[in-house]
Order: C-alpha cells, then structure tokens, then sequence
C-alpha cells in the first residue's frame, strides 16, 4: 500500500461517521477516527499550540505511523487540521515514528524518525531508524527533506529525536538501544541539517531497561531534567507495575560535558496509563508535558467505537528543593470550569454518600483531615468501576479499575503521609481519570470505562469515619 495525506484524510471522514462517542473525550485530544499514540512535535509557532501525535488512520490498532495534528489557542480547545506527515518514503515508508518541533525562524520544523525495513520487515536486522526533517511556512502543509541523521552503525532502534535551541546551537536528544542497554545519544547542529555526533549523553545501569524511547532534556530550577519512557523495568514492589514506564533524572549538564545525575529515576505518573510524555515551553516560559494516556499491550476497549488512545491534560512541571519533578494541572486547564457543585463539609461514617448522578466531565476537588479519619477505607468511587481512597493499613492512595469485562483490573498506589491534610484534584472524563496529589507531589493517570449508567460519583468510608474538609465539583 502505499500512502498519503489526502488518502489518508479521504479515511478518516468516511471512518468519523461511524464513530461511538460513549467514551470519546469531552476535553482531551483523541484523534478523529483510527489510532493514537505518543504526543509529537509539542510547540508553540505563530499564535497557536501545536499538537501532533503518532496516528494510524486506517484501523484502531497501530500501523504505519502518521502525524496526527491539532492546534489550540490555550491548551484545552482543540482544533483538528489535517494529517501533517504520511510515511510516504523513501526515508520513512514504514512509519514516521516519533519526533518534536522547534521554530527556525518564520518556519516550523519537525524532526521526527523515519521508520524503514529493508527487505523482509520481520527480521529486526533489517531496520533502519533515521533521523529526519520536514518543514512549514503555515504550520499546516509540511515539505519532507528526507534524513538529516542516518543509523549509526550497530545499532537498529534509534528513535524519537528531541530538538531544542540553546544558544547559538541546536541540539538533540535521541533513544537508543545497543544490545541489550537502552540509552540516550546527543547531536549538535547549527541549521538543523547538518548534525554532529556527540556521542552518548546517559545510559542504562543495571537493569534499567533495554530500549529508552522518547527521551526529553530540559532545565528547570538550575538542574537539568532528563525524561525517558524505558522499556524493559522489572516491577519492584509498588513500582514499575506497567509494561513500559516514564520516569526522570535529575542532574548536571554543561554543553559539551557528560550529563552527571543525582539520584535514581523515578516515575512520572503511577497510574495505569501514562507514556511517551513530552515536554515544550509556553510563551510565558511555563514547561508543560502532556503523555500519552494508554499503555502498550494494554486492552484498548474503545477500538471497538472506531478509534483507539487519547493524550492526558497539559501539565505544568515544577521542580522542588529536592529535585522531585512536580505536574500540576496547566492554568488553562481551569477555563474549562462550568456550575460548581460544593460538597457537604462532613465526617462519614461507614457509609456511602452520592454525590453525582451522572459524573462524566467533572473536576472534583477533596480535602481530606487524615490526621482526623479512623477509617480503613475512605475515598471516591464512580459507578462500580473505580475506587481512588486512602488505604490507612498501607498509608497508601489506592486507584482501583475493576472492569473485568476489558480484562482491565488492579490497583495502582503512592505512598501517603496521614499525619497531613491530603488535596486530591481529580479529572473526570468519558474514559479516563487523572489525580493530582497535594498540589503536584504525585499523580495517578488511568483509563477507565464505565457504562452509561455506572458515572454514580459517591464518597465513602469504611471500618470507621473519614473528615472531608473541603470538596465540590465543576462541571467541565
Ligand atoms: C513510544 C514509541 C516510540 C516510537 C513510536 C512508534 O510509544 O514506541 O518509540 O517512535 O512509539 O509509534
């Protein structure tokens, strides 16, 4: 087969039409028909916030890559426009993998990987990844240059290039594997054309993965961050239970010098679906990082309505003191606020509460007094499908996804500290939920698929009772 835009938009309008909306996201970016994986090429270029996103538009599983693409003026409304990249080859006729954007000047650029088997795609030996570069005047039609880095010898997986300026230079960020070690190389450019090796900027130690894709390199707070999505994490107790993770490490890093971290890698997100997340810079200076929220090899069930993956919410990244990298909700995100619903200011008492009939795109806000709560059990549930509650015996906040019918059960938990106040913000959508823990200290991302009617949203608190101190809702 072979492909191309207009082929590919001609698809996606015949694939719309047959689209189930039940779990279709009220203010999150899906595609419009087919699949959806990782954010790519996140920027901001002439006035508007730039979306792309790795796509298939010919079915709800993955498949030869395409760049979806939408652009916002504040991060929450998004507009569709029309597939920016088909892997039209040479250089990307398998796939036009995963990639970021910078502004040249007048001109928007993507660099992205071009995806390619010579000979029989199912030998490994005989892909390529290659680094390549497309540009645009309009930030709509893009013109393919081709590769701009080809596959350094040795080495099959090669992928995911992020771009960023400094100085007088380009520089770049690309994942790799060589055997069985994931890793992290670096380029240098002075017309994003014409790019210097500059060798490996960090690799894996010890057990931390075979394969790091989607890395991202930035500065907040003095330090340098650098972000990753490894593959190949064994699951450690409370950490790592998803098969692929997105984590950090913080350190030093001078250009021309080796990255030297400071401390371990830790995870961005404890949910069951948070990936690929990339990061890029508002006009105000804000760093926000939006992920994929899905995993690999985890059930999709709304392929069976016509499209496949979503993006989680705009989120601002701060660094604290100790260098643990924060995500709040973007301000924007707070525009999309409607009718507030204030909670009764109570203590339950082994009981369920109702508070909403029908929960579907809500922000609720929860303050629990834990010093004051005896219970075993107390939180929030919607239907009979989700329960996000505090775990007194394992001073843990539990997110608990029970439906069995997707083959999608088990719990995700962060640690707590019960002798505090804990400040829950919670997105509700059509199928996901996102919390955000004591203003950013952690967060737990989810898919969720409850029916039409199981959206009851109820507080509750068992074996004991449970002070809110503060709690209510916004229609979004
Ligand atoms: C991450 C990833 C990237 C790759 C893309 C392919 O989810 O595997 O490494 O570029 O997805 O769609």
């Amino acid at each position: 087969m072979t492909y191309s835009i207009t082929k590919a938009e001609q698809e996606i309008q015949s694939r719309r039409e047959g689209l189930n909306l039940r779990w279709y996201p009220r203010y999150h970016l899906a595609a419009r028909a087919g699949w959806m994986n990782d954010p790519n090429g996140l920027v901001w270029f002439d006035g508007w916030y730039h979306a792309f996103y790795q796509h298939h538009p010919y079915s709800t599983q993955w498949g030869p890559m395409h760049w979806g693409h939408a652009r916002s003026k504040d991060l929450v409304h998004w507009e569709h426009l029309p597939v920016a990249l088909a892997p039209e080859g040479p250089d990307d006729k398998d796939g036009c993998f995963s990639g970021s954007a910078v502004v040249d000047g007048d001109t928007l650029a993507l660099i992205y990987t071009g995806h390619k088997f010579h000979g029989d795609p199912g030998d490994e030996a005989n892909l390529y990844q290659v680094q390549c570069l497309a540009t645009s005047r309009d930030g709509i039609h893009f013109v393919r240059h081709g590769t701009v880095i080809d596959t350094p010898p040795g080495l099959h997986h090669f992928r995911d290039p992020k771009v960023w300026r400094e100085g007088e230079w380009w520089y770049m960020v690309v994942g790799a594997r060589e055997g069985d070690t994931g890793q992290v190389r670096a380029y240098l450019s002075a017309d994003l054309r014409e790019w210097q090796d500059r060798g490996v900027l960090a690799v894996a130690e010890k057990e931390m993965g075979y394969m790091w894709e989607c890395p991202d390199f930035f500065t907040l707070n003095g330090k340098r961050v650098l972000m990753f999505s490894p593959q190949g994490l064994a699951a450690d107790g409370f950490k790592n239970r998803n098969l692929f993770q997105s984590g950090y490490l913080v350190g030093e890093w001078q250009p021309g010098q080796p990255f030297v971290r400071e401390g371990e890698f830790v995870e961005m997100d404890y949910g069951h679906d948070f990936y690929a997340p990339q990061s890029f810079l508002t006009p105000d200076g804000r760093r926000i990082v939006i992920g994929w929220l899905d995993m690999w090899e985890s059930p999709l069930p709304e392929q069976e309505d016509g499209w496949a993956g979503m993006l989680s919410l705009p989120r601002e990244l701060t660094l604290s003191a100790d260098n643990h990298l924060q995500m709040h909700p973007a301000r924007e995100v707070e525009t999309l606020r409607g009718a507030w619903f204030p909670w009764p200011i109570t203590t339950l008492n082994n009981q369920q509460m109702t508070l909403v009939e029908h929960c579907d795109a809500m922000e609720v806000t929860l303050q629990w007094d834990c010093a004051n709560s005896s219970a075993e059990q107390y939180g929030i549930r919607l239907g009979d499908g989700l329960r996000i509650y505090v775990d007194v015996q394992m001073q843990r906040l539990v997110l608990e996804r029970h439906y069995p019918q997707y083959g999608l059960c088990g719990t995700r938990s962060v640690a707590l500290n019960l002798n505090d106040m804990l400040n829950l913000r919670l997105f509700f959508d059509s199928s996901s939920v996102e919390v955000f823990i004591n203003e950013g200290e952690a967060c737990l991302s989810s898919r969720i698929y409850p029916d039409a009617d199981g959206r009851e949203l109820a507080l509750f608190a068992w074996a004991g009772g449970a002070s809110l101190i503060h709690g209510g809702a916004w229609q979004l």
